[in-house]
């Protein structure tokens, strides 16, 4: 058996937990493997909307296992706080869920780190989610991060108060000395929640994963963020600071490249882009205001206005190309149902004139998109069930992107609900 692997192709926010939500019942197992906090991931369904940050989007269907892997980054407050509220509203969420040992976790300094470091960026700022994420990350990969494993270790509280020590000397550093009483305060709730995470079923996933393979189940890997947010391939360093490519699903869960299968690449319509960094087909008109009304374009973790513009092919084949895309899933195709005219970017002009199709080492700066022109369809499809109620013109757009970007565009979301999902009878 392989696994197959569902993540976003642009820049985060594509829609990807409405679409877990919808293909898990046709797998064992969904696993987070990269991101922490700073994803927020929408579901809707029964009149009901949820926002899941670090918990995969596969809880609410009928008893599947959910993990969350070694790759992502944990904060326990934060976990605790999303995981009472899915208890709260039925989720069986014990039996259901198991945390990778090897999952590293976000500490209340490291949000402190994290927000002095944006402040000391001034306007180099990356507008990160605050989450503690970049401080976390770091200190996984300068071998000084705590994992959830170390929790089960009787020199835990040792291993905390070292790392802490580090985190204060480095706050110091930066003009940031957090006040003894609030941090005395955070850190205690902070224990409280490792508490309430020993309630769960820790687990070592690549073992765990490898067996279940083995053993005939089949296995969703959930992506967070977008592939223009990898810290590798993005556009650095305006990124997040974890793989978000399918290779991401290798190292975040320990299953090797060989057993890869599907991988589902997420995209919407057109564009958004939250937090600071290029964003060459960023609208500033009132097509981007009518993009980020129609589509509620604001983020689903800090309430940020997104920033919208036209579909960009060059990026998307680019994403494609370094995730190994097998199937596209098309997103939110009915925020462009009162566009006239829809505009797709298939070439980028340089500052010296010349025309590349290929995404560049950077695009910070003067790029001129090059768009192709495409009648809209101007036909309401919330409402629509099949692909034969289509609007004809509509599908000429799908068409069209599919050859542009090589590889056959199988689901098309029509709406936030689950209910609003068009599978498409050749797959
Ligand atoms: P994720 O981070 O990739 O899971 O995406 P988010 O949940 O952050 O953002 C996607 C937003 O679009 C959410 O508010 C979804 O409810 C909504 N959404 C998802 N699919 C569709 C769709 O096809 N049409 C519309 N109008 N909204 C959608
Ligand atoms: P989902 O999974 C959109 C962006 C932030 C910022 C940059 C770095 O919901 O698609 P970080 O806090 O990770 O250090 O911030 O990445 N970002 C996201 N943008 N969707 C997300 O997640 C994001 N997670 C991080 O806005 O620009
Ligand atoms: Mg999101």
């Amino acid at each position: 058996m392989k696994v197959d692997v569902l993540l976003g192709l642009q820049w985060g926010d594509e829609g990807k937990g409405k679409v877990v939500d919808v293909l898990t019942p046709g797998y064992d197992i969904v696993a987070r493997f990269q991101g922490g906090p700073n994803a927020g991931h929408t579901l809707e369904f029964d009149n009901h909307k949820y926002v899941l940050r670090s918990i995969p989007s596969g809880v609410f269907q009928s008893g599947q296992t959910n993990i969350i892997g070694g790759g992502v980054v944990l904060d326990p407050v934060l976990f605790r706080e999303e995981a009472e509220a899915l208890e709260k509203s039925g989720v069986d969420l014990k039996k259901v869920l198991k945390l990778g040992r090897k999952a590293h976790l976000i500490m209340p300094t490291h949000r402190m780190l994290d927000a002095a470091g944006e402040k000391a960026k001034g306007d180099k700022k990356i507008g990160t989610t605050g989450k503690g994420i970049g401080p976390t990350y770091t200190d996984k990969i300068s071998r000084n991060g705590i994992r959830l494993g170390d929790t089960e270790r009787a020199d835990f509280a040792e291993r905390y108060a070292a790392a802490r020590k580090r985190h204060i000397e480095m706050l110091k550093g930066l003009g940031a000395e957090p006040e003894a009483e609030a941090l005395a305060a955070a850190e205690k709730t902070w224990m409280e929640a490792v508490d309430y995470l020993r309630e769960f079923e820790f687990i070592d996933t690549e073992h765990y994963l490898n067996k279940a393979l083995t053993d005939g189940k089949k296995v969703l890997c959930e992506g967070a963020q977008g592939t223009m947010l990898d810290v590798d391939f993005g556009s650095y360093p305006f990124v997040t600071s974890s793989n978000t490519v399918t290779a991401g699903a290798c190292t975040g869960l320990g299953v090797a490249p060989n057993r890869i299968g599907d991988v589902y690449g997420i995209f919407k319509a057109y564009c958004t882009r939250v937090g600071a960094g290029p964003f060459p087909t960023e609208l500033f008109d009132e097509d981007g205001k009518l993009m980020r009304d129609r589509g509620h374009e604001y983020g689903a973790v800090t309430g940020r206005e997104r920033r919208c513009g036209w579909i960009d092919l060059v990026a998307l084949r680019y994403a494609i190309m370094v995730d190994g895309v097998t199937k596209l899933i098309m997103m939110k195709s009915d925020v462009l149902d009162v566009f006239p005219e829809i505009k797709a970017c298939t070439a980028y002009r340089l500052k010296d004139g010349s025309v590349v199709t290929e995404f560049p080492f950077s695009v910070e700066g003067e790029i001129e998109p090059v768009y192709t022109s495409i009648p809209g369809w101007m036909t309401d499809m919330s409402g629509m069930k099949s692909e034969d109620e289509l609007p004809e013109k509509f599908l000429d757009y799908v068409a069209f992107l599919e050859k542009e970007l090589g590889v056959p565009v199988e689901i098309l979301s029509v709406g936030p609900d689950r209910e609003q999902t068009i599978v498409r009878k050749r797959s």
